[in-house]
This record gives C-alpha cells, sequence and structure tokens, in this order.
C-alpha cells in the first residue's frame, strides 16, 4: 500500500466534500447519503475493502478511512440541519393564519334592470306566459307595417326612428331599423305559431330622441300577447291588474286611460300612482305633477294586425301591451333619473 490508496482516500474525501456541499435539497441530500455512506455507497465499500491493505498499514489505513467517514456523517448531519432550518424558514416566511378571516370575493351582482325584468316575466310565466326573445335590428315590415303602420302614416312619429343604413327599397326608402318598440314580435310570434298564445318579450329597443331624467335613446321593453278564441277588454284588465298588484303590492293604484296606438283598439295606458310625491308635488321630476306615472301602453289586437299575419279576426281576438322595465325599476327603488341605468356608476350599481 502505497500512497496511492491513501491519494484515494483522500480524493474520495474532497469529492464528497463538495457534492454534499453543492446539495441543496432533502432529495440532492438523501442522494448523497446513498452514494457515499449508504450500505453500498464509496466509503462503506473502502472500509470493506480494508482486508486488501497490506496488514502493516491496515491499521493507519483503517483509521485515516473511518476518521473520514466520521467527519462526512458530521457534515452530512449538519448540511440536513442546515437544509431543514432553511426550508422552514421559508414555510414560515409564505405561511397561512387558517385562523383569520378570509379575504372578501368581490361579488359581481345583477342590474337593477334585469332584476326588474326577471321579476316582471316571473310573473306573467307564473300566469302561464312564455317568454321569447327577437332581434334589436328589425325589419320596418314588422316594426310598423305588419303592425297596422304603413309607409309615411303620421303614426310612425311617435317612434322616432334610428335608420340602418344597411338595405332601401326601389323607393330609396330604409327597411332597416333598430327596433323602437318590442312589438315587432307581436307580428313575428303570430306569424310562426297558431293560438292560443301566451307570450312575454323582454329586450331592448332604441329611438332617437334627446335623453332626460325620464327619457333614454335606448332602454327595455317587456311587450306582452295573448291571442285565443274569445279573448276580451275584461282578459286585459284582470291580467294586468293583477300583475300590478303583484309587482308593486295591493295598495298600489292603478288607472286605465284611452291611448291610441295604430296596432290596438281600443287602446290604453295603464298608469300607477307616483311613489315620489303621491299627486302632492306640482314640480315633481317623474310624475310632472300629475300624481300618475304611466307605465304601459296596451289594448285589443286591431283586426288589421291578426289579418296581417294569416289570421281570422272573426275567430279569434287577443290582448297586447308594453311596459318600460327602467321606468318599474325607478318606481320600485326611488330612482329619479333614467340616465343612472346607462351611466355606469359604481356607486349606483352597487346599491342593488
Ligand atoms: N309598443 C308600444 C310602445 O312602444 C307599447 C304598446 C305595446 C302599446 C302593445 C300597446 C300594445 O309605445
Amino acid at each position: 500500500m502505497t500512497t496511492s490508496a491513501f491519494a484515494d482516500l483522500n480524493a474520495l474525501r474532497d469529492a464528497a466534500t463538495r457534492e454534499l456541499d453543492a446539495a441543496v435539497d432533502a432529495a440532492a441530500l438523501e442522494a448523497w447519503r446513498v452514494a457515499y455512506l449508504g450500505r453500498s455507497g464509496k466509503i462503506t465499500g473502502v472500509l470493506r475493502g480494508i482486508a486488501a491493505v497490506p496488514a502493516d498499514q491496515r491499521r493507519v489505513f483503517g483509521a485515516a478511512a473511518n476518521e473520514i467517514k466520521v467527519a462526512l456523517e458530521q457534515r452530512f448531519e449538519a448540511r440536513q440541519a442546515d437544509l431543514e432550518r432553511g426550508a422552514l424558514s421559508a414555510l414560515a416566511s409564505d405561511a397561512i393564519d387558517i385562523t383569520l378571516p378570509g379575504r372578501p370575493v368581490d361579488m359581481g351582482r345583477l342590474h337593477p334592470t334585469t332584476i326588474v325584468i326577471r321579476e316582471i316575466c316571473g310573473i306573467f310565466q307564473s300566469m302561464g306566459f312564455q317568454v321569447v326573445e327577437g332581434p334589436e335590428v328589425e325589419w320596418d315590415k314588422y316594426n310598423f307595417e305588419a303592425l297596422n303602420i304603413p309607409k309615411d302614416h303620421p303614426a310612425r312619429d311617435k317612434w322616432d326612428t334610428i335608420w340602418v343604413d344597411a338595405n332601401k327599397d326601389v323607393e330609396g326608402r330604409f327597411t332597416t331599423l333598430l327596433r323602437t318598440h318590442n312589438s315587432p314580435m307581436q307580428a313575428r310570434v303570430m306569424e310562426t305559431n297558431q293560438p292560443p298564445i301566451r307570450v312575454v318579450v323582454p329586450g331592448k329597443c332604441f329611438r332617437y330622441e334627446a335623453t332626460d331624467a325620464t327619457h333614454e335613446s335606448q332602454f327595455f321593453q317587456v311587450e306582452g300577447l295573448v291571442v285565443d278564441e274569445g279573448v276580451s277588454f275584461a282578459n286585459l284588465k284582470h291580467t294586468l291588474y293583477e300583475f300590478a298588484r303583484r309587482l308593486f303590492g295591493g295598495d298600489r293604484k292603478v288607472r286605465f286611460r284611452c291611448d291610441f296606438f295604430p296596432f290596438v283598439e281600443p287602446g290604453v295606458d295603464m298608469s300607477i300612482d307616483c311613489f315620489k310625491c303621491g299627486g302632492r308635488d306640482p314640480a315633481c321630476r317623474i310624475c310632472r305633477g300629475s300624481g300618475w306615472i304611466e307605465i304601459m301602453g296596451a289594448g285589443m289586437v286591431h283586426p288589421n294586425v291578426l289579418r296581417n299575419v294569416g289570421y281570422d279576426p272573426a275567430r279569434v281576438s287577443g290582448f297586447a301591451f308594453g311596459m318600460g322595465p327602467e321606468r318599474i325599476a325607478m318606481l320600485k327603488y326611488g330612482i329619479d333619473d333614467i340616465r343612472l341605468f346607462y351611466a355606469n356608476d359604481i356607486r349606483f350599481l352597487r346599491q342593488f
């Protein structure tokens, strides 16, 4: 033996030390332990091979090898302790205190218009109505003509129209528009269905007009249509009164007055008593001192409208109504300016 056996031993110690210092986690540390100190590890191998060392050097070699083994074991333990401490402090630094209350999650909420539309449709659904929807970009044919409003008829002035610059007829007039009300769905529903019909139609409509506290250029409507044999004005009144009672409670006053819409005959408007001033403030911004707020138009479906979709007015009759959910939300929540619905002011929206 040989200096080279000693040199090998020292080289082994140096390599072992270097690798141990480079181990950065528990897995690397364990791999190192197995490689050097394990049962078939390199140091263990050296000690096992001691028999091959010439007898006169065995004692010195054995002592040296053992010393290295003990030193590496100590260094291993120290390194292990170091790594554990590091891991613990890392844990401690991003620890979660599970006893603390959770951080609040910012919840979205429904827009007041959505709340009211769902409530309105829910009431009618409970009375056997179906909910259907139609297109916001509509043909003149459905928005006006099918509803007994011919081209160039003065009644068109009632709905200031936003025309869509896409299609023109032979006379150069626009034929598409943003629907000015949801009544076109009356014609669409009747065209594709046979009585009995009971539908409500929630959806957006558009008018070319200046905005103020009670007018917007875009707003929602919920349209309703009932067609069957023997439907009478008494059915209209009962249905809408029952609706108002369920939506506003039994103590709300309701009023029907004559009104004109080309697609109904007779036509009415239905009003509700003013929530804001109760009719006592002549300068009230909501009812303008009248004490009443109109919430919908209604009437018996005009025979021409029935004829236009191929129904026989001698056999079937019906009633229709249309209301503005924003106006109803204003009543229910005491909102005094319709423009708040589209201002996207989070302080307003958070109140619902
Ligand atoms: N469509 C009418 C409007 O927007 C409302 C209405 C609907 C009136 C149905 C009568 C019957 O003004």
